[in-house]
């Protein structure tokens, strides 16, 4: 039987996939009560009781409360303590380690937000195990929620995070950017800069599904035209211009790797670009 502890995006996610895929859940615990709007159809208590009858427990608080609610908690031998974080290594978990319980993490490698009804089919997992039968069922239960399982050591960890931040916040991130400049440039309101932007967006990750980096490219980089970077060079804001040079040079050696243009073309491309440091 499960115990989830925490009724966040991720808590309540578990909550509602883990009994569809035939797994009892016994206890959804959340340090204060959820507010009424995120309409919860399961019964979540704030009162915490003794865990010895759940063979997994899923830590889903927030990173910075994993390792010290962990401390306030007391296993038993034979039962898998789990957090969900791809940032924490399994030393969050060392109260319950040394308690005889085996220690694991299952990272989601999804944005989940309040709601959303299937957010793990489809999507891999990042596990870590400290023994390999906790290993094995951390793989079961990834599979079970539709998950592909990842091997990701505690060294791998915060490389591993950095590369899942950059794919998905930092994709956000970028887009604001753009949408930032779009409106600059055309006077549209943040709605219609996001609506115009958007389609294009999706479009180019949608490549990313049947191609790799180097045939999905588009653009001026994967075409050699200088000319056209030389122009939005010279427009871009000086903020935007050192967040614009850094992808240009990634696009560039995309754009080499796939035989994109001839090299001579790219080459001029890179000529209209600062030294690393100018
Ligand atoms: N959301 C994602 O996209 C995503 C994806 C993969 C993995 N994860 C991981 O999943 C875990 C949960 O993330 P989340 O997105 O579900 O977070 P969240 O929606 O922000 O919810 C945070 C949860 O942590 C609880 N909490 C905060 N401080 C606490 C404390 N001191 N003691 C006990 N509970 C505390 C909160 O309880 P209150 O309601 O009482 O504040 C809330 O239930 C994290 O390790 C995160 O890294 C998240």
């Amino acid at each position: 039987m499960i115990a989830i502890l925490g009724g966040g995006a991720v808590g309540q996610a578990l909550s509602r996939s883990l009994p569809r895929e035939g797994c009892r859940v016994g206890l959804r615990w959340n340090r204060s009560p959820l507010p009424r709007w995120q309409k919860v159809s399961a019964r979540w208590t704030t009162v915490l009781p003794a865990l010895d009858r759940f063979d997994l427990v899923l830590l889903a608080v927030k990173d910075a409360a994993v390792e010290p609610l962990c401390q306030t908690l007391r296993f038993r031998r034979g039962q898998l303590v789990v957090h969900l974080s791809g940032a924490l290594s399994l030393l969050a978990l060392e109260s319950a380690r040394k308690q005889g319980a085996a220690v694991g993490s299952l990272h989601p490698l999804r944005a989940i937000v309040h709601g959303e009804r299937t957010p793990f089919r489809g999507a891999s997992a990042g596990l870590a195990g400290s023994t390999l039968a906790a290993r094995k069922k951390l793989e079961d239960l990834a599979r079970t929620l539709g998950l592909t399982p990842l091997d990701v050591g505690d060294e791998a960890r915060p490389l591993y995070h950095a590369a899942a931040t950059l794919a998905a916040g930092g994709v956000v991130a970028l887009f604001a950017e753009a949408a930032l400049a779009f409106r600059k440039a055309t006077g549209a309101t943040e709605g219609e800069a996001r609506a115009a932007l958007l389609p294009l967006s999706l479009g180019a990750l949608k490549k990313l599904q049947a191609l790799p980096p180097p045939r999905a490219l588009t653009g001026p980089f994967a075409r050699g035209d200088a000319a056209t970077v030389r122009s939005h060079r010279a427009a871009l804001s000086k903020d935007l211009l050192s967040l614009y040079d850094e992808l240009a040079r990634a696009a560039l050696r995309l754009a080499r790797e796939g035989n994109r243009a001839p090299p001579e073309t790219l080459d001029q491309v890179s000529a209209t670009l600062p030294r690393r440091g100018r």
